[in-house]
């Protein structure tokens, strides 16, 4: 199989990989929610377990994917379940990576009964901030534990996407950040499927986003020498 040609240099690594996008509920049957199909998370949690790793994978929603194999797979639907989840399973992790989506805020209170339309015009949705996961995680970092976290970015006016990213690696405190390159447009079209590692010992290197796995073997490859040195 192709398991067997993987180096098993992750053996006796403990990993935990959060994947997919967290939906936060209006009421019993509504949500805000983000497109994340959970693919990368749940790539990076496969090759994780096919080179050695013992491998927690937290899933929020994902579109249907099939359960990696030898990994333990805990669902979470909100970001705070999410936050419960990924908290409980790095107590003792050696890596950690935040590759889910995760909702920034959330509506302020759920109904406990389906909201219902009536003749004025509907209330306003009033939203409160979500904990930032990545930030807690960097916060409570035991020693030896590599933290990893993902973005996406667009350049802008006043910055470009490696502008972004490299503030936003500073501002996370992670060990890694893994940057996606997302156009809005034509004039960006070039920087699809683009990407860099950045890490915060100041190394910068782009990466292949072609393929879901051969994304995830360049993170694994990075964490790998990160942890040697
Ligand atoms: N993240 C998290 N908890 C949140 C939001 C994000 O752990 N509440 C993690 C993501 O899983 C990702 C990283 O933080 O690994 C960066 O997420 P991103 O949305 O790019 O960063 P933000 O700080 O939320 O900044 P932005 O304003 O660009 O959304
Ligand atoms: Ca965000």
């Amino acid at each position: 199989s192709r398991a067997d040609a993987l180096p098993r240099d992750l053996e006796g690594l403990r990993v935990v990989v959060s994947a997919g996008g967290t939906r936060e509920p209006l009421d019993p049957v509504r949500y805000l929610g983000n497109r994340s199909s959970g693919k990368q998370g749940y790539a990076l949690a496969r090759t994780a377990a096919q080179r050695g790793a013992d491998v927690t994978l937290v899933a929020a929603h994902t579109v249907a994917l099939p359960d990696p194999t030898g990994v333990r797979l805990v669902h979470a639907g909100t970001a705070e379940q999410l936050r419960d989840a990924v908290h409980e399973a790095s107590a003792d992790a050696d890596v950690v990576v935040m590759a889910a989506a995760v909702a920034d805020f959330r509506p302020a209170s759920k109904a406990d009964h389906k909201i219902k339309k009536t003749d004025r015009d509907p209330d306003p949705v009033t939203l409160v901030r979500n904990p930032d996961i990545l930030a807690e995680l960097v916060a409570k970092r035991r020693d030896g534990q590599t933290i990893v976290g993902f973005a996406a970015e667009t350049g802008d006016s006043g910055a470009d996407v490696l502008d972004h990213a490299r503030a936003k690696l500073k501002r996370k405190g992670c060990d890694l950040l893994v940057v996606n390159a997302v156009g809005e447009g034509k004039a960006f079209e070039v920087e699809e499927n683009s990407g860099w590692l950045l890490s915060a010992t100041g190394d910068e290197r782009p990466i292949t986003l072609g393929s879901k796995s051969q994304m995830a073997t360049e993170v694994w490859d990075a964490i790998h020498t990160l942890r040697d040195r």
